[in-house]
């Protein structure tokens, strides 16, 4: 489909009824939405007819690529063998069973997972369950959260209420109460004169500043990203986690890692906490469980937090599609590719550091401070003075330049303020990951051009 006038016509009909979410719809129906109609390996295809390179795995979670057809063949098949049935009744599903035992063994120390539809939703059961298990631990008042500004956890009331992001806590009265925010580890932003060792540990320390302020007897858990991932790919100084992870367990404070991005290989391994060799108690995934093709999340619970549980009487959570038979169906077989061509070591050994070779050499370009990559999870810092470390005074908009030149060029990479964003498909070939870093680079030099004629450089 190539014809701009149907391409109008499906514009004008999305702009009357599609209310899209975390978007500014007034200024988006003035432009027009891009409609994206077919998708193939990292290739999308739009109604204009113009193929793009997807830079960013739909929304960083299509890590096998567009198109495989084992993953769409099992979720057919389960639709016609039982599309639905609920786990609440003393019932279970085939690939409940098999989804769940292959998460028990694909994380060592988990033994229990429980299901969701989302990352957002797997938060608020992480809230839920935190303050459950100190209940049933003979602690009620362990209720408490810290949590990082700028921190990404989701949308719903609780999720976004762990999240550190201002502007939607002033759209809906959050947080609730009993979750503090401390500072997130972002050295490039706001390092200061410190080194990234020194930063990291004083970051860290925030985390224990905050619970000693609530005393620790009143905090239930810290909830952290590995690398924060909206918050602009964070990845944290070395120091940072072992740090974090010293503090809590000295407080007794519970572990939660959220790995709704850096889970199932993004990073290099099969979770974040394993990079930076932490051990959470809980874990939030979703995204790449089933790389996209259908909506499935859920908490990881480490033995200690489960054997509680288990023994503590039901706990009154759950939803009508926790362990949908076809969403865990689409899980299965997308683990099983992940596994049978070996990407979480293919992104470890082989394209993440090829491209991390390649995106780094981004560095060098005069609006870049700082280009760094982990996995295939990479970030470019915008900025109009490299040695000041200097942020733009527009720092919201200039990134939306630079990554809608990057579309005009056929690529797709994320905005969060001034930091452009990467998170490809793990099948990215090396021809690929050239076409990606040399598009970026054609579209930084075009935003240079651009932000010349304003007068912002
Ligand atoms: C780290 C993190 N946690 C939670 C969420 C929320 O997940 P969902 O959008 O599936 O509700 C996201 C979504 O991007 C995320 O990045």
């Amino acid at each position: 489909m190539n014809d701009l006038s149907t391409l109008a016509a499906l514009q004008a009909r999305d702009a009357r009824h599609h209310f899209h979410p975390n978007t500014d719809m007034a200024a988006l129906n003035a432009e027009g939405t891009r409609v994206i109609v077919r998708g193939e390996g990292v290739w999308l295809h739009d109604a204009a007819g113009r193929r793009i390179l997807d830079g960013f795995s739909g929304l960083w979670n299509v890590a096998v690529g567009y198109g495989r057809r084992e993953i769409a063949d099992a979720a057919y098949q389960q639709l016609l063998e039982l599309p639905f049935y609920n786990t609440f009744f003393r019932s279970t599903t085939m690939p409940v069973i098999e989804l769940s035992e292959m998460l028990g063994q694909l994380a060592p120390g988990f033994s229990k997972v429980f299901f969701t539809n989302s990352g957002s939703e797997g938060n608020d059961t992480i809230i839920r369950m935190v303050r459950h298990y100190w209940k049933l631990r003979g602690q009620p008042k362990k209720s408490a959260f810290i949590a990082r500004h700028n921190a990404y956890h989701g949308s719903t009331v609780g999720g976004a209420s762990l999240g550190g992001m201002d502007y939607m806590h002033k759209q809906g009265d959050l947080p609730i109460p009993g979750v503090v925010h401390v500072q997130q580890p972002w050295w490039w932003g706001e390092g200061g004169d410190m080194s990234p060792s020194e930063f990291g540990l004083f970051a860290a320390r925030q985390v224990g500043v905050a619970i000693d302020r609530l005393g620790a007897e009143n905090v239930g858990a810290f909830i952290g990203e590995p690398i924060q991932g909206a918050g602009g790919v964070i990845m944290p100084p070395d120091n940072y986690w072992p740090e974090v992870e010293r503090i809590c367990r000295e407080r007794d404070v519970l572990i939660v890692s959220d790995e709704v991005i850096c889970g199932f290989g993004r990073t290099g391994a099969w979770f974040g906490c394993e990079h930076y060799g932490f051990k959470p108690d809980l874990m939030t995934f979703a995204k790449n469980v089933t790389s996209g093709y259908l909506p499935l999340g859920g908490v990881m619970v480490s033995d200690a937090i489960a054997e509680v549980l288990t023994a503590g009487g039901p706990f009154w959570h759950g939803f009508t599609t926790s362990g949908h038979p076809v969403c865990c169906a689409a899980g299965v077989a997308n683990l099983r590719i992940i596994q049978r061509e070996g990407l979480v070591e293919r992104v470890r050994d082989d394209i993440g550091p090829y491209l991390k070779a390649r995106w780094t050499q981004l560095g060098e370009h005069p609006l870049v401070g700082e280009a760094r990559m982990v996995g295939l999870l990479g970030a470019l810092e915008l900025t109009p003075d490299k040695g000041a470390r200097a942020k733009f005074a527009k720092f919201d908009e200039v990134g939306s330049i630079c990554r809608d030149f990057a579309y005009q060029r056929g690529l797709i990479l994320r905005a969060t303020g001034g930091t452009m964003l990467t998170a490809p498909p793990y099948i990215l070939s090396e021809g690929e990951a050239d076409i990606l870093v040399n598009t970026a680079r054609e579209a930084l030099d075009d935003t240079v051009v651009e932000l010349k004629k304003r007068g912002w450089l």
